[in-house]
């Protein structure tokens, strides 16, 4: 089939690159020339493992291909897709200026009939306003022979485990207005799940719906978690045993129950946020992800705040290591990462900080505040000379299992704040760390 694939962000060049790869011909257009350029070069614009291996070997196979051509991709094209940013306003809800601005430039550009398939996470009701924008464009151009259907099909693929989560889904949701849609988009979407139907189709604003509340449950087992363990350490319980205790309810399952520093990324605290936003307009107020959201927002402060306790409040003259500069493993996204908080805050309070990530190191430099009091080590090890104490914030595979011994040695201090709990408290303890975990009390 031949698909337009609207944005080249996250989920349009990893959606795009995998319907190429299972034999569809897609054009991907962005209004960013240089990314486009970039991305023709065989250079991703983003870190996300395999990805590039599939975008140049589809790209040989003249499956994919990149424009700021909207025009040239829209001709070739049944299924047009709208993958573009749908950023935080002020607030809380939802920007859809850029979603709104690619439907109009579908009804100003199209020739023949479209499937529009919106992919961008948007709230419930918008779907049917793109119709509307793409009706209205049609009917400036007095061109009543051209016809088009929507649909809302959400992508639920994590950052580092994309391909992955796209080529194996465990659901794909279909949100349709007549069954002639679905079953085309079944028919797209089938290579994905040859062995059992994982299409789920429903109504368009039940699959909006759908998405907002899958990221927004996922946030609220974390935001439980997180404030339980901090009851955990006032109780004298520990929230690993309780974390693996409750998991093996099979109703309750083991997933997004592990507490840390809180959630981050470009998903949750944005998805959050506009459903909270769009529960009071529409008179039917979110409450529990009220405190979901306030829980996240303290569980950064309340794991500084330890760090502030042990140094009874004063961090002149010391130095801090922090391990994990990106919002989680295996992405160099640092948008709402703990380290972007909580660095700045170790600062002000006169900390010196060897910061190091294998792969987000980059974009937190550019966020972070330009100060010689922040230094960028090029490796783990590197960042723990004469370190006062260390903080892991991101549980990158190299941090999970390092060598003890060797940081004992490198470090002038032995304080370990594991805001991932990746280590063993006894064992830490044992072999002469100070160790501070999350809710840990063994
Ligand atoms: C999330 C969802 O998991 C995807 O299904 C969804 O498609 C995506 O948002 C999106 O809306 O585009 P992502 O933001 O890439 O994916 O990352 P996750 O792996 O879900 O992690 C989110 C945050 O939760 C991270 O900060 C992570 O450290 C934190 N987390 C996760 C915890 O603190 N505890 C857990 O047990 C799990």
């Amino acid at each position: 089939m031949r698909i337009c694939m609207i944005g080249t962000g996250y989920v349009g060049l990893v959606t795009g690159t995998c319907l190429a790869e299972v034999g569809n011909h897609v054009w991907c257009v962005d209004v960013d020339q240089r990314k486009i350029e970039k991305l023709q070069n065989g250079e991703i614009p983003i870190y996300e493992p395999g990805l590039e291996d599939i975008v140049a070997r589809n790209v040989k196979q003249g499956r994919l291909q990149f424009t700021t051509d909207l025009k040239e991709a829209l001709d070739d094209s049944l299924f047009v897709f709208i993958a573009v940013g749908t950023p935080p306003g002020e607030d809380g809800s939802a920007d859809l200026s850029y979603v709104f601005n690619a439907a109009k430039q579908i009804g100003a550009s199209m020739e023949n009939y479209k499937i529009v398939v919106a992919k961008s996470t948007i709230p419930v009701g918008t779907t049917e306003k793109i119709a509307g924008h793409i009706s209205q464009e049609i009917a400036s151009r007095d061109r009543k022979d051209l016809d088009f259907d929507v649909a809302f099909c959400p992508e639920f693929l994590k950052e580092g485990s994309a391909i992955d989560d796209f080529m194996k889904p465990d659901r794909i949701v279909v949100g349709t207005q007549n069954s002639r849609t679905a079953e085309l988009l079944k028919e797209l979407f089938s290579p994905f799940c040859m062995r059992e139907n994982r299409i789920i189709s429903m109504s368009i604003p039940s699959a909006e719906l759908t998405k907002y509340a899958s990221n927004s449950m996922l946030a609220t087992r974390i935001s439980f978690m997180n404030q339980l363990a901090r009851f955990c350490e006032k109780v004298g319980a520990d929230i690993d045993q309780v974390r693996h205790g409750m998991g093996s309810d099979s109703r309750i399952g083991s997933a997004f129950l592990y507490p840390g520093v809180g959630y981050g990324g470009s998903c949750f605290p944005k998805d959050v946020k506009a459903l909270i936003h769009s529960g009071i307009e529409n008179q039917s107020p979110m409450t529990l992800l009220e405190s979901v959201e306030e829980i996240n927002k303290t569980q950064r402060e309340w794991f500084y705040q330890k760090v502030l306790n042990h140094y009874d409040g004063d961090l002149t003259g010391k130095t801090l290591a922090v391990w994990g500069l990106s919002f989680k493993p295996n992405t160099d996204d640092v948008r709402e990462a703990p380290a972007l908080d909580i660095i700045p805050w170790l600062l002000e309070k006169g900390a010196t900080v060897r910061a190091y990530d294998p792969v987000g190191q980059e974009n937190a430099k550019a966020e972070l505040p330009k100060t010689d009091s922040i230094i960028y080590c090029e490796d783990n090890y590197q960042a723990l000379e004469n370190a006062d104490g260390l903080l892991l914030l991101t549980e990158w595979l190299p941090f999970r299992r390092p060598e003890f011994d060797r940081m004992k040695e490198l470090m002038a201090g032995d304080v370990i704040f594991d805001g991932r709990n990746q280590y063993n408290p006894e064992q830490m303890n044992a072999m002469g760390f100070v160790y501070h975990g999350i809710g840990r009390c063994v």
